[in-house]
């Protein structure tokens, strides 16, 4: 038989834990897995500016028709001065498209990188486990070098030396900012001289800009992504709202391409229309033109940013709590505090993270990342309590 030929695959390893955690019925469980935003009582609410935004959409929607592969484009629009700052499109050389939340948008830019003819990506290691999962997936190579230093600093000598190194044809993935999983991002010096690098060697950056918002502040969060495309003639944006508007389950990001020139824009857009039409056709309208409603009205798009100022706040709360208990055993949680958005890693084992699972009812990813937002003054000190008694 055919599908007798298909090997049993492991569920995705952070997806599966959602399941795990619903599964425990234990009440003082703690959920540290999934990235997803939680307000100081647990819970991810709809972001009141979304709600408003979807009540017009109610009311005036007229049509579900069709749209193209591009998407809703006033949405892909209105997003932009947000990202690229005051000359949005750089003098015409900036355009984007819709996609299927971030993950969309990470699988566009490597397949028309590959289509370009990239076949090797430079990455910091360890990233996002789906990165690594869409370039096997296309038959790209990773080439990894370390995201960090054993002193929770930044190995900026690492991506240097990968962007230099890189030959022709070889592009290098990016996190605009809250690098998942570190939470360890580049300083503004540091984003200079990957700038400069990648300007002198012409390996092509792709930028993952899944978190604006959640680590400094909006504009702060875009200034290395923004220093980048001022010294460089081609890029990729793969950008998520999933997380900075909470619509993680409607599935909204955008791609976005810099160009040298706008004839060779408009040739690269040709190109990712027809590969977004063979995956996808077209991305999923709601959570896109709720965006849209948000950002051409200024009180919605007042709200939205208090609301992303709010949940930046409690993470910061949270992240200067742990800085303050200084140590968990044998972890110092002292860096957490200078870190950024949702995540930080901590050096435990497989094993201990297994333990707190099944002896404390904390659940977080087996690599030892851990989802700031699941913390909460109530939950805090049993979590470090647990942490010290596993890790001592
Ligand atoms: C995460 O890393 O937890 C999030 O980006 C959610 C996902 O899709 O993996």
């Amino acid at each position: 038989m055919m599908l007798d030929r298909l090997t049993p695959q492991a569920p995705d390893a952070l997806l599966a834990l959602i399941r795990l955690h619903n599964a425990d019925p234990r009440p003082e469980k703690i959920d540290l897995g999934v990235g997803v935003y939680r307000t100081e009582e647990g819970t991810t609410p709809v972001f009141a500016a979304v709600k408003a935004a979807e009540a017009q959409l109610l009311a005036e929607q007229d049509s579900k028709s069709y749209l193209g592969p591009e998407g809703d484009m006033g949405f892909v629009h209105a997003l932009m001065p947000h990202i690229f700052g005051a000359d949005p499109t750089m003098g015409g050389r900036i355009s984007g498209m819709q996609t299927p939340g971030g993950t969309g948008a990470v699988r566009l830019a490597l397949a028309l990188a590959q289509k370009a003819g990239v076949r090797r990506v430079h990455m910091g290691v360890p990233s996002w486990p789906n990165h690594a999962q869409i370039l096997a997936d296309l038959g790209m190579e990773l080439a990894p070098f370390d995201h960090a230093r054993a002193d929770g600093s930044a190995d900026v000598d690492a991506l240097l030396a990968a962007i230099r190194g890189a030959g022709p044809n070889e592009a290098v993935l990016l996190h605009a900012c809250c690098h998942n999983p570190t939470g360890i991002d580049y300083t503004a010096d540091q984003w200079a001289a990957i700038a400069a690098a990648l300007a002198e060697s012409g390996t092509f950056p792709i930028i993952d800009a899944a978190y604006q918002g959640l680590g400094q502040g909006m504009e702060e969060d875009a200034a290395g992504l923004r220093a980048v495309l001022a010294a460089v003639p081609e890029a990729f944006i793969a950008y998520s709202c999933d997380k900075n508007f909470g619509q993680y389950r409607d599935r909204v990001g955008a791609f976005y391409i810099m160009a040298g020139e706008p004839g060779a824009l408009e040739t690269a857009f040709s190109n990712a229309n027809a590969l977004a039409r063979a995956a996808w056709s077209m991305p999923p309208d709601h959570g896109g033109a709720v965006v849209r409603i948000i950002l051409r009205d200024p009180d919605l798009t007042a709200q939205w940013l208090a609301e992303v100022d709010a949940m930046r706040a409690r993470m910061r709360e949270v992240r200067a709590a742990l800085a303050a208990a200084g140590r968990a055993g044998r972890i110092d949680l002292a860096p957490l505090g200078s870190q950024n958005g949702l995540f930080a890693m901590l050096p435990v084992t497989k094993e201990e993270v297994a333990q707190l699972r099944e002896e404390h009812a904390i659940y977080m990813a087996a690599s030892g990342r851990i989802n700031i937002a699941g913390l909460t003054s109530t939950n805090l000190p049993r979590f470090i309590a647990a942490l010290a008694a596993v890790a001592a």
